[in-house]
């Protein structure tokens, strides 16, 4: 059977050029509200784990000392390498890293940041633990993904869901968990956030052009089992003609390693 890791290198490989321009990862609320959770103030040497094509280190290049973009997949690093070169972004170098096991010295950063990335990680213990190494004492980690909501029905469904469009899905967790691992890892939690994203057009998220009709279609059916209640309360469902938009949950934390 592949490792985690190899499918999410098959996955992203080939989506350097959809990511790069994928406006539910350019913009959102996630991204703003990393930024001020993180209030840079221009000396930070920071460090951006699974950076894709490179949307939230370059939010953070202007603002900060240095930056370090790192993803597992060669093919993203690249293009936010050639990104950032056309966008003349100099104070920021590039690595390809997977996030449990960091090219970095212990102590040696001010600033993590990670952004819709942790639910494609093989071992997110493992993440924690190499993003608090890597900070200096007092250091922040700043992250926001997509969320299950609190409940067991709705994890399962949300993670089917998921994994059915895209097979380097590996777990949404809802934030009660994520409290509590970050805090196992030994961080303080300073400050959390729901929020959400852009809204998606069914159509365009669920890649027909990759998933074939009858696992579009099956996608399609689990959203129409959802009852009215969930499907707004939590999906943000609108339908649109043969489309729907919708949007996942999303949570950001703010973290501190303690002085
Ligand atoms: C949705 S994209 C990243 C979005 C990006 N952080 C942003 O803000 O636009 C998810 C990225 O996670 C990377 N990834 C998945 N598993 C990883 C791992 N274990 N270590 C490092 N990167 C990983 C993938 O290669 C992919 O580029």
């Amino acid at each position: 059977m592949k490792s985690i890791h190899t499918v999410v290198r098959d996955q992203f490989s080939q989506h350097a050029d959809y990511y790069a321009q994928s406006i539910a990862h350019a913009t959102g609320d996630t991204l703003d509200v990393i930024l001020e959770f993180a209030d840079p103030k221009g000396t930070e040497r920071t460090l951006d784990i699974a950076t894709g094509t490179g949307f939230t280190a370059f939010t953070f290049a202007p603002k900060v000392a240095h930056v370090v973009a790192t993803d597992l997949t060669p093919e993203m690093v690249a293009k936010a390498a050639e990104l950032a070169q056309e966008q003349a972004i100099e104070n920021i170098a590039f690595s390809v890293a997977a996030a449990e096991s960091l090219p970095f010295t212990t102590a040696s950063l001010d600033l993590v940041t990670c952004r819709l990335a942790p639910h494609h990680f093989q071992d997110v213990r493992a993440f924690l633990s190499e993003v608090h190494r890597v900070l200096r004492k007092g250091g922040l980690f700043c992250m926001a993904d997509s969320v299950s909501p609190e409940s067991e029905k709705l994890i399962a469904w949300q993670n089917r869901v998921e994994t059915l469009r895209d097979n380097s899905h590996v777990y949404g967790r809802p934030p009660s968990q994520w409290n509590a691992m970050i805090e196992d890892a030994g961080f303080s939690i300073e400050k959390t956030a729901h929020v959400r994203n852009a809204q998606m057009s069914f159509l365009w998220w669920v890649r027909p052009a990759q998933n074939p009709p009858e696992v579009v279609q099956e996608i399609r059916d689990a959203f129409a089992q959802l009852s009215p209640d969930e499907a707004r309360e939590y999906y943000t469902v609108k339908p649109a003609g043969d489309d729907f938009y919708f949007s996942w949950p999303m949570y950001a934390v703010k973290a501190r390693r303690a002085s």
